[in-house]
This record gives structure tokens, C-alpha cells and sequence, in this order.
């Protein structure tokens, strides 16, 4: 997949990886982090960057600075950092790799907002590529919340760091939350993009990242026997779930101002569902790929309030159990409003609205503190006809599941005779296993993020317009919800159980159900 930026022109190629991969080559460059002691960098971020190296795919011109407001050596943020790899990488530490590792990582203390904090920074850098030869390219990573950009941004751009010598890049990725409707997200892509052009600008949503979501273009595109079916012609409808047994993890604060349809409808299944019903792209590229998934998002039914109310169910936990263990309540979680009605669960039945898809609904539902966690796809076809087989048995349809996490893989339900003296038929299950077939673990999402970052690569991070189209579609049942004067009820389902019974009759009105996982 080959960025058309210009900044990627004069990618340099290893005439040793020639002909063993497609994808360009990560470029020397100096990464900082902002929010440096947050949470995403000890659990991925420094992990991540560590299994690149352990891989042998991290560009040995290469130094990581944390930037953030606590005082700190450069000693102290690598003993912190190795313990967080120890406990996070996905691979075991190597303590020789770790040393050589280490010696990349930098922290540089100051105030988002502290001017003379971004002139050291800026020294820094100038001082890392001499030293190390790390070329003057450069990718800012903020991980911090989204009321940090403006002031970060703004300070970047007067210390110049925003802009590049001739032959280097400055590229800034920027973490989710994006936006909570669509006028803040233009808000804030404006104020992205006003320092940063949007060529250099990486939104990471890291289902993007993830090796089956990278899948579901080379399960369609790559084999012949799919796309002919892939319509509504033959297929009857797509259902995408995500579920949960974690709650809220200590983030009651942000989620309570979320809910799960920002937090994981807007921008990770809608990405999923994009991805499968896309129209094959006019090339790799970036933006032909992207391209082809904005027409997804914005041919997306808007919805009325009336529709809302049908098509949509939202639901918040109450106690219960999960896993034999007794959870509380949303409303009895830390720092969450003991009356909040923020959701925790939404299912809802959506359209879109082209040839390919007419009439077909893509049913999307996601939860937390659910009986199991998992996230897959599941396209069902039309059932044959009802003739022969069909007529005294009950035969199901066919079902082709991508299964997104855990134990990654296709699988596809067809229809087979037992074994035996009289026609019996069952379901059976044709299996493929990424762990079986490929024999060895899938990299995290966001150690492939990175990669493409540092390559000039933006196939897999939101485009704006993606982005805001998104938003425009879940603002509808926000307002359906919130500025409705008759909003519908906000049901309650036990932790522990799949969701209010509500999300089950949503399918039962159309005589389907929702897949067991
Ligand atoms: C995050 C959400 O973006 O994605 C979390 O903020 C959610 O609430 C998480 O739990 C899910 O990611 P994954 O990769 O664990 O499925």
C-alpha cells in the first residue's frame, strides 16, 4: 500500500527486503510522545516500539522522547518503561535487546503550554539527528486528551517544529477521542490541519491495525469465489458485534461523557463496516482505499427520530456476574454519575443505502461487561431454496464469520449429510485459524500503526472526511436520544448477560436473531 504524499517520494528501498515485502520502508526519524506518563504509552506504545525492534523492522536511526509534565530523568522513564514492557509486550523482554532499546529513550519534561518547554524540545531533536542520524524527520505522537491538542498544536508551530528541511517529514498522529459530534470534530480537524496538512496528519483508530481488519480487503478482493456474491442479490443480512466483560476500567469520567456509541460505534465498527461493504478500490492506495470507504459511510441512512426509537436500543449495566465474579452497577462504578444515562450497550439496524446494498440491514451491536468478549462479523446469505433438502428440515443458512478477536480467523457454516443410512443434515463449520495456519502471533495493532506512520503509509488511520461523515451519522442518534421529547427508554440488561432483551427483539421484528459467540 504506497502513499502518493510527496513526502514519501524519495523512500529509500533495501535492496535486501526487494521482492519480500510490498510495504514501504520505515524511515529514520525521531518519535516524541506527548502525555508520556499516560497509560497508552506503558501498555502499547513503548511495547509496540519494542516488538518493532525485536522483529528487526525499527529503523536503527531511531530515538523515542517522552514529553510530560512530571519531573523525570532519562534513567527513571527507562526503568519504568522496561517494568511496563516486561508486563505488556507481547513477546518476552530480551535483556540485551532491551539495553540497546533503552538507549533510544529520552524524557523531556515541561508544560503543554510552556513555550521555553518546546525551544529544549526542538534543541533536542536538532541534537538527536545530529547524533544519531535520525534526518530531521520527525513524528509527534499525541496521546493526550483531545482539549490538549489546540495548545500543543499551537506551540509546535511556534518553535517551527511543524515544518520540515528539505528531504525530511513531520508527521503528527492523533488518538481518539475525535471530536464528541460532528462541529467539534471540525473543530479540531481544522485546528489539526491548520499546522499540520492533512497528508501528514494520521488519526489512529487502532481496529485499523488489527491483522483481520486488514483482512477483510484480501478475503474479498484476493479470491475470485466471494465478490460475485458479496450483494444483495445473495446475501440476506451482516451483523457486527462487539462485546465486552470489562466495564469502564477507571475511565468513568471520559466514558460517562462518551457512551459507547462514540466511543466504539462512530469510529471502530463503522470502520468494520466499511470495510466489508466497500466497493473494490481503483488501487493500494491510501487514499483510492479511502476513498471507497467514505462512500460506505456517507450512503449510510440517516436516521429520524421515529427511526431511532425502532432501530436503535441503547442499554447501561446493572449489577451482576461475570465469570462467577460479582460486578456493580455503571451507576455504582468510580467517578460515574450515580443517575448517569450514558450507554454502555447500543444495537442498532442500519442501511446503506447503494446498489450494492439495497435492503440489506447491517445489524451493529457492542457492549461492555458482556457474558464474553469478542468482536466478528458475520455474513449471513440467503437460505437455498426451499426444494428438496429444505422442504422436511430445517436447513440454516450459509454464514461466512470473520472473527476480528480473540482467536482470529474465517470461518464459513455450510450445510453437510450425517453420516448415515437416512438424509440427515447438519451444520458444519469450514475453520481457518490465523495461530494454526500461520504458526505464529499476529503483531498488536499499534505496533503495525507505527510502522506505517514511520513509513509514509495513511491506509489504515481515518481520513477527515471519513471521520466527519461518521460523526454526522451517529450525531442523528445522539439528537434521537437527547433532544428528543419523548426520548426512548434507556434499558437496563445485568452485567454478565448479552445486552437488554430489547436488542433481541430488534431482529425478532425482521425474524432473524443475533449470532451466539
Ligand atoms: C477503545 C475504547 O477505543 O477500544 C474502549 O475506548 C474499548 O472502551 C477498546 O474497550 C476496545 O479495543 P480492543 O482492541 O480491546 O477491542
Amino acid at each position: 500500500m504506497v502513499n502518493p504524499s510527496s513526502s514519501t517520494a524519495e523512500r529509500p528501498t533495501n535492496p535486501l527486503r526487494e521482492g519480500l515485502s510490498n510495504r514501504p520502508m520505515p524511515q529514520p526519524c525521531n518519535i516524541v510522545i506527548f502525555g508520556a506518563s499516560g497509560d497508552l504509552t506503558y501498555r502499547k506504545l513503548i511495547p509496540a516500539i519494542y516488538n518493532i525492534a525485536a522483529d528487526g523492522d525499527l529503523p536503527t536511526a531511531l530515538a523515542v522522547v517522552g514529553f510530560a509534565r512530571r519531573e523525570k530523568t532519562d534513567a527513571q522513564f527507562r526503568t519504568e518503561l522496561e517494568e511496563a514492557a516486561r508486563k505488556f509486550s507481547r513477546q518476552g523482554v530480551n535483556d540485551e535487546l532491551w539495553k540497546s532499546f533503552a538507549n533510544r529513550i529520552f524524557y523531556q519534561r515541561g508544560e503543554f503550554g510552556d513555550l521555553e518547554a518546546y525551544k529544549s524540545l526542538a534543541a533536542r531533536l536538532d541534537k538527536l539527528d545530529a547524533e544519531r542520524n535520525t534526518r530531521g524527520n520527525r513524528l509527534f505522537y499525541l496521546s493526550v486528551a483531545p482539549s490538549e491538542f489546540p495548545g500543543i498544536l499551537e506551540m509546535l508551530a511556534a518553535v517551527g517544529l511543524n515544518k520540515t528541511r528539505e528531504g525530511s517529514w513531520a508527521r503528527v498522529i492523533v488518538e481518539k477521542p475525535f471530536g464528541k459530534d460532528v462541529e467539534s470534530a471540525q473543530t479540531l480537524n481544522t485546528v489539526v490541519n491548520n499546522v499540520f496538512s492533512e497528508r501528514d496528519t494520521y488519526r489512529i483508530d487502532h481496529y485499523l491495525g488489527k491483522e483481520t481488519a486488514q483482512n477483510i480487503m484480501v478475503l474479498r478482493f484476493a479470491n475470485g469465489i466471494f465478490e460475485p456474491l458479496w450483494n444483495h442479490r445473495y446475501i440476506d443480512h451482516v451483523q457486527i458485534t462487539g462485546a465486552e466483560t470489562l466495564g469502564v476500567e477507571g475511565r468513568g469520567p471520559y466514558y460517562d461523557n462518551a457512551g459507547a456509541l462514540r466511543d466504539m460505534v462512530q469510529n471502530h465498527l463503522l470502520q468494520l463496516l466499511s470495510l466489508v461493504a466497500m466497493e473494490p478500490p481503483v488501487e493500494l492506495s491510501a487514499d483510492a482505499i479511502r476513498d471507497e470507504k467514505v462512500k460506505v459511510i456517507r450512503s449510510l441512512r440517516p436516521m429520524s427520530f421515529e427511526d431511532v426509537a425502532t432501530n436503535v436500543v441503547r442499554g447501561q449495566y446493572a449489577a451482576g456476574t461475570i465469570n462467577g465474579k460479582e460486578v456493580v452497577g455503571y451507576r455504582q462504578e468510580d467517578r460515574v454519575n450515580p443517575k448517569s444515562m450514558t450507554e454502555t450497550y447500543v444495537a442498532l439496524k442500519a442501511h446503506v443505502d447503494n446498489w450494492r446494498w439495497s435492503g440489506v440491514p447491517f445489524y451493529v451491536r457492542f457492549g461492555k461487561r458482556l457474558a464474553k468478549t469478542g468482536t466478528e462479523i458475520a455474513v449471513q446469505f440467503r437460505s437455498a431454496p426451499d426444494v428438496l433438502f429444505s422442504r422436511d428440515a430445517d436447513v440454516g443458512p450459509n454464514v461466512l464469520v470473520i472473527r476480528i478477536q480473540p482467536d482470529e480467523g474465517i470461518s464459513l457454516r455450510i450445510q453437510a449429510k450425517r453420516p448415515g443410512a437416512s438424509v440427515k443434515i447438519e451444520p458444519v463449520k469450514m475453520d481457518f485459524h490465523y495461530g494454526t495456519s500461520f504458526g505464529k502471533a499476529s503483531p498488536e495493532a499499534y505496533e503495525r500503526l507505527l510502522l506505517d506512520a514511520m513509513s509514509g503509509d495513511a491506509t489504515l488511520f481515518a481520513r477527515r472526511d471519513e471521520v466527519e461523515h461518521a460523526w454526522q451519522f451517529v450525531d442523528r442518534i445522539e439528537h434521537g436520544w437527547h433532544q428528543n421529547p419523548e426520548p426512548p427508554t434507556l434499558c437496563e440488561y445485568p452485567a454478565g448477560s448479552w445486552g437488554p432483551s430489547e436488542a433481541d427483539d430488534l431482529l425478532a421484528r425482521d425474524g432473524r436473531t443475533w449470532r451466539r459467540m
